[in-house]
């Protein structure tokens, strides 16, 4: 197990020092007022790493950091867009001070014992990494200017006969408790049963082609398609296509312009334009429950699977994670990842927007690091499930749960359809 952690930590910061292995301009530069200067994620990567793995989680213990500088890295003290007028580190003293903590916290991790729930706390740091390292691809991708990443191939897809797949009513067990997973967050346990109605659900995502066919069809001018906030949204931000598409089927990603791949799940889309497009499709999104007992729940065995696939480890024929593609992959790429009900790219790929606003399953108990899901409760956050190709495989489970404004689509989302039965 504490290997297992010892490796990830590792994994985790092969990525930031390569995502942020940038000139010091494009660092310190803010390059959309929704995110943060990339120096500014590099530093907070340490700082919370320094502050859960040797400070216990008390602010008040002194660390590496002057207290005035450690509380620029607090999230909760500085919004997003004043983050670049901060005296933040520089790029080269950020990297030093994450260099600090990360031998620091391994010689104490020789020291913890090698058990699940010992190791916790630093298997919540990688995620909080690996979550940041998604934050920085987001940014990377807003940022105007010639590539600076370069994506490496996925796989071929195919043509799907069937666009849906049957998931039959009854219970099923949602949610997860440390047992089964131990590095699971606060907001996924625990484990539950719970009553689901039969739905179908899309055997894929949805693909740009089919979007494309909204966006020809009017889709965008169609108040009918839309709720009364999403309408309000669309006029006044004046949305016409996903974010990064022009007028002309091209679209923007990380700094290459290319013609729109229809097969590709679409991303980039607020969970209003989702909500519209399932309208206009004659569908809906699904909920969380719908989402999660259609990815982990084997209806044979009556039990959850570990993955949709089964218990094997994420692998590049499963399922497209790890951030390097830097794209989704063509839907029918993954047949080797369907899960008990048929379902594909559940995990990897987009995002996808559900139906379900974030609140806590009955029996929440916040866990270390108390403010990571507790004060977003009951706010208009609307859930987003099984991760995107920008997702590294320790950070994301069938029981995972994302969440975003309805607004947001800077992040790599997307939608699967699901239709009442
Ligand atoms: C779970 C992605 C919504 O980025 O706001 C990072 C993750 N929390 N640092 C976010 C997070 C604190 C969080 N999301
Ligand atoms: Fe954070």
């Amino acid at each position: 197990m504490r290997d297992a952690v010892a490796r990830d930590l590792a994994g985790a910061r092969e990525r930031t020092l390569l995502l942020t292995d940038l000139d010091d301009p494009l660092l310190v530069a803010q390059h959309d007022p929704l995110m943060s200067p990339l120096v500014w994620d590099l530093a907070h990567i340490g700082q919370q790493e320094e502050l859960w793995l040797l400070r216990a989680g008390d602010a008040n213990r002194p660390g590496i950091l002057p207290p005035q500088v450690d509380s620029l890295y607090d999230a909760f003290k500085h919004a997003r867009a004043e983050r670049p007028s901060l005296p933040l580190l520089p790029p080269v003293a950020a990297r030093e001070f994450c260099h600090e903590v990360r031998g620091r916290v391994l010689d104490a991790l020789e020291r913890i014992p090698d058990d699940a729930g010992e190791l916790f706390a630093a298997g919540m740091v990688v995620q909080h990494e690996q979550q940041h390292d998604e934050t920085m691809l987001a940014t990377l991708q807003l940022r105007q200017g010639p590539p600076v990443l370069h994506g490496q191939p996925v796989p071929r897809g195919r043509t799907l006969d069937i666009d849906r797949v049957f998931v039959a009513g009854g219970e099923f067990v949602l949610g997860v408790d440390g047992t089964d997973e131990p590095f699971s967050l606060d907001n996924e346990r625990p484990a539950h049963r719970v009553d689901v109605g039969p739905f179908w659900i899309g055997r894929a995502p949805v693909t740009n082609a089919a979007w494309q066919d909204f966006v020809a069809d009017g889709g965008y001018h169609q108040q009918k398609w839309w709720s009364a906030a999403g309408w309000t949204h669309r006029i006044q931000a004046g949305l016409e296509r996903p974010e990064f598409w022009t007028a002309d089927n091209a679209r923007r990603r990380f700094g290459l312009l290319e013609q729109v791949p229809p097969d590709e799940p679409v991303q980039h889309v607020s969970y209003f334009e989702a909500e519209a497009f399932a309208a206009w499709s004659g569908a809906r999104l699904p909920t969380e429950l719908e989402w999660e007992k259609a990815c982990a729940w084997d209806p044979v065995t009556g039990s959850r699977r570990q993955w949709p696939w089964g218990s094997a480890e994420p692998a590049a024929q499963r399922a497209n994670l790890g951030g390097a593609a830097l794209r989704p992959a063509p839907v029918g790429a993954y047949p080797a990842g369907a899960s008990a009900y048929g379902a594909e790219q559940l995990i990897g790929d987009v995002w996808e927007w559900t139906s379900s606003d974030f609140a806590p399953w009955p029996g929440f108990m916040p866990m270390i690091y108390q403010q990571y899901s507790e004060p977003f409760f009951g706010g208009d956050y609307k859930v987003l499930r099984g991760g995107s190709w920008a997702v590294a495989a320790s950070t994301i489970r069938p029981s995972f749960r994302n969440w975003d404004h309805p607004v947001r689509r800077q992040i790599f989302s997307g939608l699967r359809l699901a239709w009442d039965a």
